[in-house]
């Protein structure tokens, strides 16, 4: 029996030896998976981890059209809307739409010129008049309103003339409307369509572009019935910018000028800026924002 004794203390002594190797390989183990971590790049997992508005605040900070200024108000927008991706975020933020229409209003930069914008948001006061040529009856179909900003018309002229050498038949029908004159038209509107409505198609007076002279409503007559299906406007949307007009309140951005589509409805800015917001297919709201007002 005696003899037992010193072979189970060494079957104990080798488990007890087994066991602290197997210990230690273990938490070896785990240590260089950890040096391998520190030394590389963070994984996904410790990005995931990083505060999500710093996060944000970085992807904003890569969008094409971020204004620093604007910070506090994307975020505060892309909280309210989680929905929206980081380039909705922005433009709808640089156009203002995080506030009500109506809200938050200053006055128009007289000194932008032809890059003067008159929105939900800007505005001008009722005598703001600009310069003003009257246009010739070749160009002008209704008489009423047949004032425009002389730069505007000049480049008018010139877009109608080339239009007519492909065939194609533009006349002005509203181009510069006085303080008073929209006051009456929306009154009118807000009459007969009630002011919820009238709001969707036509600006309160001072915040009608029609005031700056530099826009102009364009038809084959006086009718602005149907123009959307007619070759004049396929012509106007693939040409116009070429004598530097935009297409104002375009079909898919309602949500950003706060109008209605308007087929009709084009605002000379010059040629170089018609060319890039044609080109990339924005607002002039997102435009003035990143591109005047950034300045
Ligand atoms: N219809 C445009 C928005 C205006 O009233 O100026
Ligand atoms: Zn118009």
């Amino acid at each position: 029996m005696k003899k037992v004794w010193p072979i189970v203390l060494l079957i104990i002594s080798v488990l007890i030896i087994l066991v602290g190797i197997l210990t230690y390989i273990f938490f070896m183990g785990d240590k260089k998976m950890d040096n391998t971590t520190i030394n590389n790049e963070p994984t996904k997992e410790i990005i995931d981890n990083k505060p999500k508005e710093e996060n944000n605040v970085d992807q904003l900070k890569k969008e094409n059209y971020f204004i620093a200024k604007n910070l506090d108000r994307y975020l505060n927008y892309l909280k309210k809307h989680p929905e929206k991706d980081m380039t909705e975020i922005i433009r709808c933020v640089n156009a203002n739409i995080d506030y009500e229409f109506y809200t938050n209003t200053v006055n128009s930069n007289t000194d932008d010129d032809i890059l003067l914008i008159v929105n939900k948001y800007h505005r001008l006061s009722s005598n703001y008049v600009p310069k003003l040529v009257e246009m010739d009856d070749k160009y002008n179909y209704n008489k009423g309103y047949r004032m425009m900003h002389p730069t505007a018309y000049e480049h008018f002229k010139e877009m109608v003339d080339a239009a007519k050498k492909d065939g194609i038949v533009l006349y002005n029908v509203s181009a510069y409307r006085s303080y008073d004159t929209q006051y009456d038209l929306y009154n009118e509107y807000v009459k007969n369509h009630g002011k919820e409505a009238a709001d969707t198609f036509s600006a309160r007076p001072g915040y009608s572009e029609h005031q700056t002279g530099l826009t102009t409503d364009i038809n084959t007559s006086s009718s602005k019935a149907n123009f959307e299906n007619s070759k004049e406007y396929a012509w106007l949307i693939e040409n116009s910018y070429k004598y530097g007009f935009i297409l104002r309140y375009p079909k898919d951005k309602e949500y950003l000028t706060g109008y209605k589509y308007e087929p009709w409805h084009y605002r000379y800015v010059g040629k170089d800026v018609a060319k890039y917001i044609y080109e990339n297919d924005i607002t002039y709201e997102e435009y003035y924002a990143y591109f005047i007002d950034n300045k």
